[in-house]
């Protein structure tokens, strides 16, 4: 099996890289700091350096790294930018970062993901969103609209695909416990519900991509409790999340 992670040097894009490198996979992956890896030392991992918002960069890296494979089975993006944005407290380069990374990124990857696989005829996308894009409610931060948008854009290819065998799974995690979460919350992760650990969520997002499910959104409790606040009116949603954000920020 051949795997590609954009955004693969760290948190759950490495993590997933590691869970396929055991089972004895080929692994690609990408992203623009290859200092942060860890790992360097098996011969069944190729690290390239690849900022996802360039298409040249991932369609040039991802032809690289499948120049002496036969095929690509499965491609994961985990490529996204997420800063402290609660309540409008984002900078200008945050935001066009966020938008950069976590828009253009998610469509150039479904685009270099599909220029390899529809030759193939088969192969599997997955894109990681958030769960905090599940929800639509007025006052939801940067980041929560440009996931809400990433799951939106799996919608439109998972339809384009499905007639060339490619399935399509978006990925809607709530909080885990990843070094990025820990750095953006100085290691203080008390106000995150349902924290879940990495090896837990590659459990899951793995078998959702093997069983080629469309969504995923996990951990189940966090899931219910979307599902229950989304029967709520719009009006008494937005005060809620809005009142969940500033609390979460000591505001
Ligand atoms: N941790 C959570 O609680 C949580 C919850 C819901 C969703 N998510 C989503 O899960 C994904 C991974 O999060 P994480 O916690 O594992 O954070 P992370 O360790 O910061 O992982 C992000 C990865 O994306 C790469 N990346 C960022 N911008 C990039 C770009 N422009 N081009 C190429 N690679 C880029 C980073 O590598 P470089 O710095 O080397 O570029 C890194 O490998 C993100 O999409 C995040 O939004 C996380």
């Amino acid at each position: 099996m051949t795997i590609f992670i954009a955004g693969g040097t760290s948190g759950i894009g490495y993590a997933l890289a590691r869970h396929y490198l055991s089972k004895g996979y080929c692994v690609g992956i990408c992203g623009r700091d290859l200092t942060k890896i860890s790992e360097k030392n098996d011969e069944n991992l190729k690290a390239f350096q690849a900022d996802v918002s360039d298409m040249n960069a991932v369609l040039s890296t991802l032809h690289s790294f499948l120049v002496d494979k036969n095929g690509l089975n499965i491609f994961i993006n985990c490529a996204g930018s997420y800063a402290e944005d609660v309540a409008g407290r984002i900078s200008y380069d945050e935001a066009e970062e966020m938008l950069q990374t976590n828009i253009l990124g998610t469509v150039n990857c479904f685009e270099a993901a599909r220029k390899v696989m529809k030759n193939q005829k088969k192969g599997s996308i997955a894109v990681i969103a958030s769960v905090s894009g599940i929800l639509e409610y007025e006052n939801s931060s940067l980041y929560t609209k440009t996931k809400r948008s990433v799951l939106q854009i799996a919608d439109a290819y998972r339809r384009a695909l499905k007639p060339f065998g490619i399935s399509v799974t978006a990925i809607a995690p709530g909080y885990i416990d990843t070094e990025k979460l820990r750095q953006l919350n100085q290691n203080d992760l008390r106000k995150k519900p349902f924290l879940t650990d990495v090896e837990t969520a590659v459990s899951i997002i793995s078998e959702a991509i093997e069983k080629q499910k469309k969504l995923i959104i996990f951990p189940s409790k966090m899931k219910w409790m979307m599902k229950s606040l989304s029967l709520l009116p719009s009006s008494l949603l937005n005060i809620i999340m809005f009142r969940k954000a500033k609390w979460m920020k000591n505001d």
